[in-house]
């Protein structure tokens, strides 16, 4: 193993909805070093537009790219919809993986029924047709029906991802997808997942799958380290560095509940 295998992945997202992908990253890789940048200063991106994403994801990818990292997670759905181009341009050939491209590929492993996938995520990633255009070309006859769940992400950020209003909020925004029998519903924004219990009860008797990007983007990047022989091998546990561009009073709370565990650390530092 060489010394190359020892750097860091480079993971980053609009905020902390990201650390879902550094979580399921070190379920599945707990000897990969990983640095994680939140633009905690800027988010959300869900509601700018496609060129400020851009210039932010950008300087975030430059940031990532200073501390020389072996690859780059894009874990947040908003930059993989509006972005992703961009950013692995901007990383000549250091890896990228996104978080679009690992939930549809997830999402087209499952049983096909009736030809039928959800997708749930921002204003801005819902709007792209991210996900219509990644499924569609391996995938052309999928119906796909796609909906933005802005009120989610403030109820993750609140802490109440199973309380009663959750769950009036998940029956308002999916009670139409309940009816239509979905194969898969494809949870397309990083804090979707933390109410995944609660729309897996909803959504029960439909038989639809949940998709959880963040479990699928781990796997996809487990592969590609292997094939390019680029994993961390020394045994040792992975070492977790978190980067912020401002932080929040509440930012160590929320960080360990949607990381869930302990952080020691968290270094600020602003971009602009
Ligand atoms: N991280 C964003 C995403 O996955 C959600 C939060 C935001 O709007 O910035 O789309």
């Amino acid at each position: 193993m060489s010394d190359a295998n020892k750097a860091p992945i480079g993971i980053f997202d609009s905020g902390i909805g990201g650390l879902t992908v550094v979580k399921a990253v070190m379920e599945q890789l707990p000897n990969e070093n990983i640095i994680y940048y939140g633009d905690t200063a800027r988010v959300p991106y869900g509601i700018k537009s496609i060129e400020t994403v851009r210039e932010y994801a950008l300087q975030i990818t430059e940031f990532l790219l200073s501390q020389q990292v072996k690859c780059i997670l894009i874990a947040c759905n908003t930059v993989s919809a509006a972005a992703n181009e961009e950013v692995r341009a901007f990383c000549g050939n250091v890896p990228v993986l996104d978080v679009v491209a690992a939930g549809a590929e997830a999402a087209l492993s499952v049983e096909a029924k009736n030809e039928s996938i959800g997708v749930i995520g921002t204003l801005a990633t819902v709007n792209s047709q991210t996900y219509e255009t990644a499924i569609h070309a391996t995938a052309p006859g999928k119906r796909i029906f796609s909906k933005a769940c802005p009120m989610l992400v403030p109820l993750a950020e609140e802490g109440w991802t199973d309380n009663e209003i959750s769950r009036l909020v998940i029956e308002e925004y999916l009670g139409d997808f309940r009816e239509k029998n979905l194969d898969a519903l494809i949870l397309g924004c990083t804090h979707y997942p933390l109410f995944t219990p609660l729309i897996e009860r909803y959504l029960k008797k439909s038989g639809t799958k949940v998709i959880d990007s963040a479990l699928s983007i781990a796997a996809r990047t487990r592969a590609m380290l292997a094939e390019h022989n680029m994993i961390n091998e020394s045994g040792e546990k992975g070492e977790f560095t978190c980067f912020v561009s401002d932080k929040p009073q509440r930012f160590q709370n929320l960080a360990e509940r949607f990381l869930g565990k302990k952080l020691h650390r968290i270094e600020i530092s602003p971009l602009v």
